[in-house]
């Protein structure tokens, strides 16, 4: 039998993922993520482009000194200052990289760089050189590799593997490509590019016609050793190659691709919902090996086939991604042990601290609802592991509300330990009546950008999962927005509780999250 051939998984869910519109995150929740990262297995962890902000910079910088295992890159364009600030960021981590980019293709340097291509290809070399220098591990990118001529793209790359590159990118950044396009240009590249053998090939799709998981297959079909992917295939637009399916696919299709990957598959879907928790984009019910819907069988005759055989209907195990069970786990009576257990199955490593605050929570829970599901659970584990600090914490109200009449809110906030009760009587209804209250207890008014409310898990009586996007008032359009996220089986306090979270985030300003704008 000829032996796998391994996969580096390159995770950017922490750079270009976190360009997806509304995804920033603060650096608490960017190591939180970088952690959950290292326990599936990635290979590297893009964990930021540290010239593009101080926040950035700081990420970067603490994400490399706490990895282990794990290469930590920061992405610089082809510039000293870039790269030396890169340098300066990544140089505490056991295993850094730099990973410098430089457009390539005819419209980019005509109309972006005003460049000619031998231009390009001098810049490039004395990017990755300089970069060379300073760090053992240099990934070169063609930045619109996708549309370069195939004669000048080998010439940059050959260029760039002489400079000293370790890894050479291929970016379809406008997420253009076709599978037999990418599966042609990586050939190309193997073929044509004299000491290819020398650097490991990796591809970096977008997904703007939903193309980026077959490109990328594609891409390592021809050869490619390296992917580029992020969790819930967040980023840049339509976003990235998404991880769990990439990685899913290698592993399920071992037959036809014959590579494996060093995924811990079983982490997938508590890293997604991690993920998702702290970005607040949730995925859609039927995206694959993630979504809620995605191992559930509704149909009579896929369910009657799934009884007598699974693997009627079933391609892969539900427990082969970590998708929880959702059968009856928990309830009143179950002790401290016992949940704890289920965190950690489901994948949330919780302090001391945390875990106790998570049995405090559970037990009011359980008070409330009969049965606790895996869902709850990790929504309630979320919640400790997303927590913002906070300025104002949520200490009840009482609403009086009928339909076509104006809500009577009263509201108790504390801040600094201090209860403060105020009473409105104006609002479109109960939720718009609380939100009110908030803002007239805490003094910050908002913009209210986005505002969603989900099911934890199934019955009447499950939680509500809502999550807020807010703007200070008069911000400017397209500056940062604030997310706060809420659960309780009650509606109206969870959308309580999430509005006052976001407030926090306001009243705590820039120092609490990182801007969101990039070069
Ligand atoms: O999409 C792209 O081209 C990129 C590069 C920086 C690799 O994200
Ligand atoms: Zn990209």
């Amino acid at each position: 039998m000829t032996p796998s051939r391994p996969i580096r998984i390159f995770d950017t869910t922490l750079r270009d993922g976190e360009q997806s519109p509304g995804a920033s995150m603060n650096l608490a929740e960017k190591m939180e993520i970088a952690q959950a990262l290292e326990a599936l297995g990635v290979d590297v962890i893009e964990a930021g482009f540290p010239i593009a902000s101080p926040g950035d910079f700081a990420s970067v910088r603490e994400i490399a000194g706490a990895i282990r295992g794990a290469v930590v890159c920061g992405l610089a364009r082809c510039n000293d200052a870039d790269i030396d600030r890169a340098w300066e960021a990544l140089r505490a981590a056991e295993r850094p990289r730099i990973h410098v980019f430089l457009a390539t293709s005819a419209i980019h340097r005509e109309f972006k760089l005003r460049m000619t291509e031998d231009e390009v290809v001098a810049r490039a070399v004395a990017g990755v050189r300089r970069a060379r220098a300073l760090c053992p591990e240099v990934e070169f990118s063609p930045e619109d590799a996708a549309r370069t001529e195939i004669d000048f793209l080998c010439r940059v790359v050959g260029a760039a593997i002489d400079a000293g590159a370790t890894t050479v990118n291929i970016p379809d950044t406008v997420g253009y490509a076709t599978p037999q396009q990418m599966h042609r240009v990586i050939s190309a590249l193997r073929e044509r590019v004299p000491g290819i053998d020398r650097a490991v090939i990796s591809v970096h799709c977008h997904d703007d016609l939903g193309l980026a998981v077959a490109n990328s297959l594609a891409a390592v079909e021809a050869g490619a050793g390296q992917v580029e992917c992020t969790i819930n295939g967040l980023g840049e637009r339509a976003g990235n190659c998404s991880l769990e399916e990439v990685v899913m696919a290698l592993r399920t299709r071992h037959d036809h691709y014959g590579c494996e990957t060093r995924i811990v598959t079983q982490k997938l879907v508590p890293t997604s919902r991690l993920v998702a928790s702290i970005t607040g984009i949730q995925v859609p019910r039927n995206k694959a090996i993630v979504g809620r819907n995605a191992f559930a069988h509704e149909s009579g005759i896929h369910q009657d086939g799934m009884l007598k055989e699974r693997s009627t209907y079933e391609i892969m195990r539900p427990e082969d991604v970590g998708l929880e069970r959702t059968d009856l786990v928990l309830g009143k009576h179950s002790g401290r042990a016992a949940l704890s257990d289920r965190a950690k199955a489901l994948g949330y490593q919780l302090s001391a601290e945390q875990l106790q605050t998570l049995f405090e929570r559970f037990k009011v829970l359980a008070d409330r609802k009969k049965e606790i599901y895996d869902g709850d659970i990790a929504a309630l584990c979320e919640d400790q592991i997303a927590e913002v600090p906070e300025r104002f914490t949520f200490g009840g109200y009482d609403i009086a509300c009928s339909c076509g009449t104006s809500p009577r809110v009263v509201l108790t906030v504390a801040q600094d330990g201090v209860a403060r009760t105020v009473e409105v009587n104006e609002g479109d209804g109960p939720i718009d009546g609380i939100f009110l209250a908030i803002e007239k207890l805490t003094g910050v008014t908002t913009v209210c950008r986005d505002f969603r409310v989900q099911a934890v898990t199934v019955g009447k009586d499950a939680q509500a999962e809502v999550t807020v996007e807010l703007q200070p008032v008069g911000a400017p359009r397209g500056s940062p927005t604030f997310r706060g996220r809420g659960v309780s089986t009650d509606s109206l306090e969870a959308s309580a509780k999430a509005f006052l979270a976001a407030v926090n985030r306001v009243a705590l300003g820039n120092e609490a999250r990182i801007h969101p704008q990039k070069s």
